[in-house]
């Protein structure tokens, strides 16, 4: 790693030739913040284990498996499980036990079978049986019974974001030769997801947010993803997903019908401008790291999903105090939305690393395939950061390939300095930040924070998820339709495990390793960290 000398020598010869490069100053914020980041990685992981039923230290009422929200039980409760948020956090945590980290192994299938328990609650969304109404339920206490208040009911997110962890899991058991296992305690839980995917993925929800009721772009994307990921998946445990084959390329039509033509807009329904970050929730996670930059998936690179970044995170620089003094083309502090009002409306740890992931990914998959490519639609985000970039393809070995790339990582680095600037000293961060002093606020240990920390860590050292199969263009329907398909809801039977998993393949974290990484230039070979995977 550079010293603070070597790092001012790399930008005073860079310094003068680079027009809108980062400043001297910003690549020393950036080195700082990213060696902050590998050690509150490590403090990430911890604290999410706490909020896991029933060891985790916050979360001894929980049962095995469960995935509270965050500690806090007043002002805001969030002592429930969200199907959402426990989803995020465990395919996070399938991603590290991919990788090598085998402890996880036990609340990976603590979570699958406290899954098929949830899956049979009736709730006020419904039940399982029959039309399958109850997986729409967004959350239920920590003793796995149901929540009867009020609430915004039915998300439909919740399913597809479990089918694609479990899914996730399901391909690591089915790589490693535990066929069985991935055929008997997975799949039942994964196929009622895709049923009711297949199903209601047309009808009206409520949002990730939990507060307008209509179409959300983030519920598509996720759907889409869950059953391309999902059909391939029963051929492998030797079934079918017929209602996955018909109705994923419906959503992925549908989800072109959001893009505004300079961004993505959030929602149809509940009457809002539509820059949110659940858009940039939605192409991190749908990134397919073996695919290329394709606007119809709004990939992480894609001319649109940059767009979209820029006019995202642009609707921030005034409205928050705590962007006051930050130039244009500097990462600012980023929250849902710009109207928002919960807690007076605040930027969130979440959101500011889902702002830093997705260039991460841009920059992984440029590397990859040693080109970029900037396009009309994608010239203001690029115009920010390299205030000479121009339309056109760049091949990695052209020196502008390599002064973009640099400013991109250093763009992104800088969004984890903010956050690095609010996390408390001992690494605890809460949902929130308070917009003009920066203090913490809201629920206390999110554990959607620290997921995002750790996905934002990993996509940096060039740790990338499992390609899903993406598809291409020519397989959008050329017409959209209002359709609907329907599947099979049983009861997931809880079936024993082994004591051990065991890899195959030996250290299943040299596998991660396999996908090219080319060292791009001298700047950014030396930001882009040896790997660090916690
Ligand atoms: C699902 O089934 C329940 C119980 O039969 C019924 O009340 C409800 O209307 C059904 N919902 C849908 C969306 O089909
Ligand atoms: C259902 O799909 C059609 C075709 O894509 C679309 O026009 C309509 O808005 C969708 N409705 C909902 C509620 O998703
Ligand atoms: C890493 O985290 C620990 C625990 O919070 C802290 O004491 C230590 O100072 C941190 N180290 C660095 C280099 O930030
Ligand atoms: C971190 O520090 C804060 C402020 O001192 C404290 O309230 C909180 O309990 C600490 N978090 C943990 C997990 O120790
Ligand atoms: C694109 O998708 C279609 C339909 O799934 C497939 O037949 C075709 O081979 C794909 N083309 C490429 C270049 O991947």
């Amino acid at each position: 790693m550079p010293s603070l000398l070597a790092w001012s020598l790399i930008v005073l010869a860079l310094g003068p030739t680079v027009l809108g490069a980062p400043s001297s100053s910003e690549y020393v914020r950036a080195e700082e913040a990213t060696i902050w980041l590998a050690n509150e990685s490590e403090i990430a992981l911890e604290r999410i284990l706490s909020n896991i039923g029933r060891d985790g230290q916050y979360a001894r009422s929980a049962e095995p498996g469960i995935v509270i929200a965050s500690p806090s039980t007043e002002n805001p409760d969030y002592y429930y499980t969200w199907s959402r948020d426990s989803a995020v956090a465990v395919r996070t945590l399938v991603e590290l036990f991919r990788n090598g980290k085998s402890g996880l192994q036990t609340h990976i299938m603590n979570y699958v079978d406290a899954q098929a328990i949830l899956q049979t609650v009736s709730s006020p969304s419904g039940s399982l049986t029959s039309n399958g109404t109850g997986l729409g339920e967004p959350k239920f206490r920590v003793d796995e019974k149901a929540f009867i208040g009020g609430w915004a009911r039915p998300q439909h997110d919740g399913p597809a974001l479990r089918a694609i962890a479990l899914i996730d899991f399901g391909n690591w058991l089915l790589d490693n030769k535990y066929e069985k296992l991935a055929r008997n305690n997975v799949w039942p839980v994964v196929r009622n997801d895709l049923s009711y995917v297949a199903q209601y993925w047309n009808q009206t929800g409520y949002d990730l947010w939990e507060e307008v009721s209509g179409s959300s772009f983030y519920a598509a994307s996720v759907q889409h993803r869950a059953l391309v990921a999902g059909e391939a998946f029963a051929h492998r445990v030797r079934d079918s997903c017929d209602y996955c084959k018909s109705q994923a390329p419906q959503i992925l039509c549908f989800m072109q019908s959001f893009w505004t033509g300079s961004y993505i807009n959030a929602n149809f329904g509940g009457g809002r401008s539509g820059e949110d970050a659940s858009t940039v929730l939605a192409s991190i996670q749908s990134y397919d790291p073996a695919g290329s930059c394709d606007d119809f998936t709004f990939q992480p690179c894609s001319p649109r999903a940059l767009a979209n970044h820029k006019v995202y995170t642009d609707s921030f620089r005034s409205i928050y105090a705590l962007n006051k003094d930050i130039a244009q083309g500097a990462a600012v502090n980023v929250g849902r939305y710009p109207d928002d009002v919960y807690y007076g409306g605040n930027p969130w740890f979440l959101t500011t690393l889902a702002a830093a992931e997705q260039l991460y990914d841009a920059i992984y998959t440029w590397n990859r395939f040693k080109s970029l490519t900037i396009t009309s639609t994608s010239l203001s985000f690029f115009r920010d950061l390299y205030s000479d970039a121009a339309v056109g393809t760049y091949d990695a070995s052209m020196s502008t390939f390599k002064d973009i790339v640099a400013a991109v990582q250093i763009y992104a680095d800088s969004y984890v300095a903010l956050v690095q600037s609010y996390a408390m000293t001992n690494g605890s961060m809460s949902e929130q930040y308070d917009k003009t002093v920066g203090t913490q606020i809201s629920a206390r240990d999110l554990t959607w924070s620290y997921v995002a920390l750790l996905t934002a860590n990993m996509r940096r050292n060039a740790i990338v998820p499992q390609p899903w199969g993406k598809p291409n263009f020519s397989s959008i329907p050329s017409i959209c339709v209002a359709t609907a398909a329907t599947g099979t809801y049983a009861t997931a039977q809880v079936s024993p495990w082994p004591s051990t998993l065991t890899s195959a393949n030996g250290m299943t974290r040299a596998m991660a390793m396999t996908i090219p990484y080319a060292a791009i230039t001298t700047v950014a070979a030396h930001a882009q960290r040896p790997l660090i995977l916690l």
